[in-house]
């Protein structure tokens, strides 16, 4: 490789719709939803994936909205396994049935990623906004172990719920998952329209912590768990997607090639599509991926830090969504003038909070 041609990606999120039955107030998708009508039709989804494994792309997320309300799933999947990609499904569950579950280990499908709202019935379904769903996503998870799938189960664990996180590792630990994620709310698109509903307390995130390392010991050996911190808290950014167009393609419902879910937010930056370029080609030379990737574009402190190449800085789309300036030090940094706009937001922490605003297709009016 050159220093200018990028290694491959690893992996592709691959965003089949924005339909979803549930409608979570944190959603990664972004505040306008992509009508069913706008999606890509199956034969380009299928070119993508061969196009993805002849770039090096390894790992394919088939994500949404919810997956599952794509027609064209199980052919995908095959695809995917024809391909060599390794397949995960992100889905709520709730749509799931057997004969669904066969159909899709039998296309080669790798493994499941099953999302929970909560520990408690009452408290899923209403964080969901889908009555029945957290009944539905047990039935479904034992339907996944019975088919012989690794299971994830993951938790958004938020100010709402975080005092139910020992039910949830637990649950997690009965429905039979190799693998728990407990992840933070990250706070842009709908997450940051809800923030002052979700962001935890302090005292909630130091008890999480301490839960999560006990956790991990009872269950190391058995049970691998992954924990994303809020940002709000750290004094240091997470390396968002790894480094902007470094290890991760994500493709919107209509086609839109992205290095992450949310970039669209970004003024300035018109990202290309997977109807009319190849995705070597975007990977390769299109400037809106080359624009914040590696060190070159980075302001001070950035610029001369030793974890520039740690964290790449932290992530674009926070430092637009808060400062307004997409090339700005993530102010989730303590090293960033900008850092307060934190301390600000985690001093909205408490009480109930406003009512949600819950994701729904032609809400994006909120923006
Ligand atoms: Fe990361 Fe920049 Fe903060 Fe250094 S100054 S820790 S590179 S965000
Ligand atoms: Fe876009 Fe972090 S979500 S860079």
């Amino acid at each position: 490789m050159t220093a200018h041609t990028p290694d491959p990606p690893l992996a592709l999120l691959a965003e089949l719709t924005h339909r979803c039955p549930l409608a979570c107030p944190y959603c990664a998708n972004p505040l306008e939803l992509e009508r069913a009508s706008a999606e890509l039709d199956p034969a380009t989804w299928l070119r993508v994936l061969d196009e993805a494994a002849a770039l090096g792309v390894l790992q394919v997320h088939f994500s949404g909205g919810e997956p599952c309300a794509r027609r064209d799933l199980v052919e995908l999947v095959a695809r995917a396994a024809q391909n060599g990609l390794y397949s995960n499904l992100i889905t709520s569950g709730v749509t799931l049935d057997a004969a669904g579950l066969a159909r899709l280990t039998e296309a080669g499908l790798d493994h499941l990623q099953l999302s929970f709202q909560d520990s408690e019935h009452a408290s899923a379904d209403r964080i969901g906004g889908y009555r029945g769903g957290h009944r539905r996503k047990i039935e479904v998870a034992a339907l996944v172990r019975a088919a012989g799938l690794p299971l994830t189960a993951n938790f958004v664990v938020h100010r709402q719920n975080l005092e139910r996180l020992p039910d949830m590792l637990a649950l997690g630990e009965q429905i039979g998952a190799s693998r728990i994620e407990i992840a933070h709310v990250q706070y842009y698109g709908w997450g940051l329209v809800n923030r002052a509903a979700l962001m935890p307390t302090r005292a909630q995130l130091e008890a999480a912590n301490a839960e999560v390392e006990r956790a991990r010991a009872a269950l190391h050996g058995r049970i691998t768990i992954d924990y994303v911190v809020p940002d709000y808290y750290a004094a240091r950014p997470k390396a968002c997607m790894g480094g902007w167009g470094r290890r991760i393609m994500n493709i919107t419902p209509s086609g839109h090639a992205l290095p992450c879910h949310a970039a669209e937010t970004l003024p300035g930056l018109h990202f290309p599509f997977v109807t009319t370029t190849s995705l070597a080609a975007i990977w390769r030379e299109d400037p809106c991926f080359a624009r914040f990737r590696g060190t070159g574009w980075m302001p001070e402190p950035c610029a001369s830090c030793d974890r520039r190449e740690i964290d790449w800085g932290g992530c674009r789309c926070q430092a637009f969504a808060l400062l307004g300036d997409a090339a700005a030090t993530d102010p989730a940094c303590a090293l960033s003038p900008d850092h307060g706009v934190m301390a600000e937001a985690v001093a909205e922490a408490g009480g109930e909070g406003p009512d949600f605003v819950y994701r729904r297709i032609g809400a994006a009016a909120i923006a």
